[in-house]
């Protein structure tokens, strides 16, 4: 006989595992770090400028960031900081360093969405963090998934539920259920439409009195922060089926998208989601908010089964919503929903495989040119890194053999190339801001 007992000893013991394994990758303090970059790498991968035209700038100029040098090398490695000084610092050739950000627009929303699980959705969202980061944009990652893959392998780990997704959304309930109450004091038809009352167990909980701040973590990139998930948030789904049901009027699915609006505008440049493998209350609100939809699938044959099946759980789920046109105040929210840009792309990808690339022409053809053209590979040094709870881009390239490095690190450089091509052709179709 196997009870919820045993389960719990099973989890007790994996816990310690856990502690164990994260003791082991991080540091002894439990906390993640984020390494230095070789002066090769800031030249030929991150600045893109010649290493000789680099050191003779730094040569030319003792103010400017100057890195460290390791005992046992010539090379000089620079914090992401000093990285991120250069950029800000440096003209090559007239050309700024920094990445293009249309004028008078907010950060972009990107969500990266399938509810295939293991599609690659979590590692895209971290490389693709990542990668932007180095490119020099200020990034705001949503973890929506309480398997928390994303927060645990950007260090956070101790994170309690109402500083979640979660929380958002009961905050956003207790918000909208005051503005829908005083919206229907202040009518003027003479009788008093109902007020709807939430329990206290809801509104005592003290989520009202939290700013948006509250909700954003450091991580140990400088430039990026993140909004966790954590194991309890699970029951998010169960609860919101509940909080619709004390007031069906209440837009559940705008709570995250009504959050990010809060934010300063300038205050990030890209916002990227990590989404569940289902869709319910927590994916419906990353879809919602989202600018521009990534789904990530494998090469397979069930994979495009499942995606095909996603796009059209999807399509209803988006067209239910519609039945809220009208019950927000006019201009706050846009329905039916529209995205900017929608893209497939293809993950675990093995070039010589016939399968792979048979599928990936089906895929170009039933999804009309939306299937992205670099495809990340399948390498073993993402196993690896997923190891080590890092994305490649933190892996110390001479921690492996430096071809494998490469070669991932190429794959995701690509991808990232690609999807930057089309967020900034998304982010150009955002409204000004005012
Ligand atoms: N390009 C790749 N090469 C090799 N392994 C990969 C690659 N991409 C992902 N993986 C591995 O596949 C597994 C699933 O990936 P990931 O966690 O990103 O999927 P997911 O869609 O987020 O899963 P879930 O639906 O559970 O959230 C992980 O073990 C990951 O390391
Ligand atoms: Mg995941």
């Amino acid at each position: 006989m196997f009870t919820h007992t045993d389960l719990a000893r099973l989890q007790a013991h994996s816990l310690k595992m856990q502690g164990w394994i994260r003791q082991q990758t991080f540091s002894p303090e439990l906390q993640k770090t984020l390494r230095r970059f070789s002066s090769w790498e800031v030249a030929e991968l991150i600045l893109k400028v010649n290493q000789s035209t680099l050191r003779g700038r730094l040569a030319a100029d003792p103010s400017l960031p100057q890195g460290q040098v390791e005992e046992d090398g010539r090379q000089r490695w620079y914090s992401l900081d000093e990285i991120n000084a250069l950029r800000r610092r440096l003209k090559v050739n007239r050309r700024s360093l920094l990445p293009p950000r249309p004028a008078n627009k907010r950060a972009l929303r990107c969500a990266i969405a399938n509810f295939k699980g293991g599609a690659g959705k979590s590692t895209v969202a971290l490389h693709f963090a990542h990668a932007a980061a180095l490119d020099g944009y200020r990034v705001l990652a949503v973890d929506f998934d309480p398997q928390a893959t994303l927060s645990h392998s950007m260090g956070l780990s101790d994170v309690a539920e109402e500083y979640t997704v979660w929380g958002i959304m009961a905050r956003d309930l207790i918000r909208e259920t005051e503005r829908m109450n005083a919206a229907a004091r202040g009518a003027e038809s003479g009788t008093a439409l109902p007020q709807r009352k939430l329990p206290a167990a809801i509104t005592d909980m003290g989520l009202h009195d939290l700013r948006i701040n509250d909700f954003i973590k450091p991580t140990c990139w400088p430039t990026i922060d993140l909004i966790p998930s954590c194991a309890n948030a699970a029951f998010v789904e169960f609860a919101s089926a509940q909080y619709r049901h004390l007031n069906p009027e209440w837009s559940f699915f705008a709570a995250v998208s009504r959050y990010l609006d809060a934010l300063p505008a300038d205050a990030y440049d890209l916002v990227i989601f990590d989404c569940p493998p289902a869709i319910g209350y927590q994916s419906m609100n990353a879809v919602f908010a989202a600018d521009m939809l990534y789904i990530p699938s494998g090469p397979g044959y069930w994979e495009y089964d499942s995606t095909t099946s996603f796009i059209g759980q999807l399509s209803e789920a988006l067209e239910d919503l519609t039945m809220f046109e009208g019950l927000v105040p006019a201009g706050t929210l846009r329905l039916p929903k529209a995205f900017c840009d929608v893209r497939f792309l293809l993950t675990r990808y093995e070039q010589g495989n016939d399968l792979h690339r048979a599928m990936k022409s089906a895929f170009d053809k039933v999804f009309e040119g939306r299937v992205a053209q670099h495809p990340i590979e399948m390498t073993r040094a993402v196993e690896q890194s997923g190891r080590f709870l890092s994305s490649i881009y933190e892996i110390d390239y001479r921690d492996m053999t430096r071809e494998t490095w490469r070669r991932a690190r190429t794959t995701f450089d690509r991808a990232y190339e690609e999807f930057r091509g089309y967020a900034q052709e998304a982010w150009a179709q955002l409204e000004d801001e005012a």
